[in-house]
């Protein structure tokens, strides 16, 4: 993957938590990196820590809820860069507390999905013809070991358990994103990839952060270790995969 120039990187609700670890570290390894901000008082703050640092990063304002802001965030990039190698569709969030579906509101339901498949799936595609301009472009897109159907229906695994309908079908949609954007450009002359990926149980802000530590979740740098490792593969030949640490994850 032959490529001068600088490796162009998006990352949205990097403001805080895994995306902002991933923001950091792939800063740390050349990459510019912009932070795609939901909450800009936050995202001012985590730009400056990192610019303090010497790291090639900058601000964006990006609600993926908002068309608008997705377009100026991309408008922005393409000001500066005319391209756009890797992005990480790492903003998210969690679904309402208990979430069974026959108790689960269609408000509930319809906002999780605004955010973590609609949105998404609108900061993709506006991010396609970036892509496209780059030698070699990544869509990289955190979903979940929770949004497997796989492990929901393999009694023998904790996720047979767990019942968490809004925030497990949105994610069960992203996967889906994945592999239909992994064969839109699979056989092309588009060198575009596309990959979920499992950060693993995590504590961070989206989740009841002292239950999660209680049950051994994992710091955020180890959550966030499986989208860094892709973002920074120098090859582009993985495609339509779902993946976390410890290897492949069931769809
Ligand atoms: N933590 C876990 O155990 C775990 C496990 C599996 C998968 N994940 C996934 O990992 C990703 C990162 O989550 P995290 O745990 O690092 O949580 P986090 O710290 O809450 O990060 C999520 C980020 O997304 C932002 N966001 C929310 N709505 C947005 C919107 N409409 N537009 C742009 N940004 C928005 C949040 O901003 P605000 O905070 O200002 O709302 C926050 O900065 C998420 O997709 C999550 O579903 C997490």
């Amino acid at each position: 993957m032959a490529d001068s120039k600088k490796v162009v990187t998006l990352i949205t609700g990097a403001e805080r938590g895994m995306g902002f670890v991933e923001a950091k570290t792939l800063a740390q390894h050349g990459q510019f990196v912009f932070i795609g901000a939901y909450d800009m008082e936050l995202g001012q703050k985590s730009v400056k820590e990192l610019q303090d640092q010497g790291l090639d990063v900058a601000l964006v304002h990006c609600n993926i809820t908002d068309q608008k802001t997705i377009d100026e965030t991309i408008k922005t990039i393409d000001d500066k860069f005319g391209y756009l190698n890797i992005l990480i569709n790492n903003a998210g969030i969690s679904g309402p507390e208990g979430g069974l579906p026959s108790e689960t509101s269609e408000k509930d339901l319809r906002g999780v999905f605004e955010t973590n498949f609609f949105g998404t799936a609108a900061m993709t595609k506006a991010a396609v013809p970036l892509l496209k301009k780059a030698s070699y472009g990544k869509i990289i897109t955190i979903t979940s070991d929770m949004g497997s159907l796989g492990l929901a229906t393999d009694s023998t695994s904790m996720f047979s358990h767990i019942n968490a309908f809004p925030y497990q079908a949105s994610k069960t949609a992203l996967n889906a994103m994945t592999i239909s954007y992994s064969k839109e450009f699979r056989d092309t002359k588009v060198n575009i990839t596309a990959n979920s990926v499992n950060p693993g149980m995590t504590a961070t802000d989206l989740v009841n952060k002292e239950e999660f530590e209680k049950n051994g979740a994992k710091p955020v740098e180890s959550g966030a270790h499986r989208a860094i490792e892709l973002a920074l593969d120098p090859k582009n030949d993985l495609n339509g995969s779902f993946t976390e640490d410890g290897g492949i994850v069931p769809w």
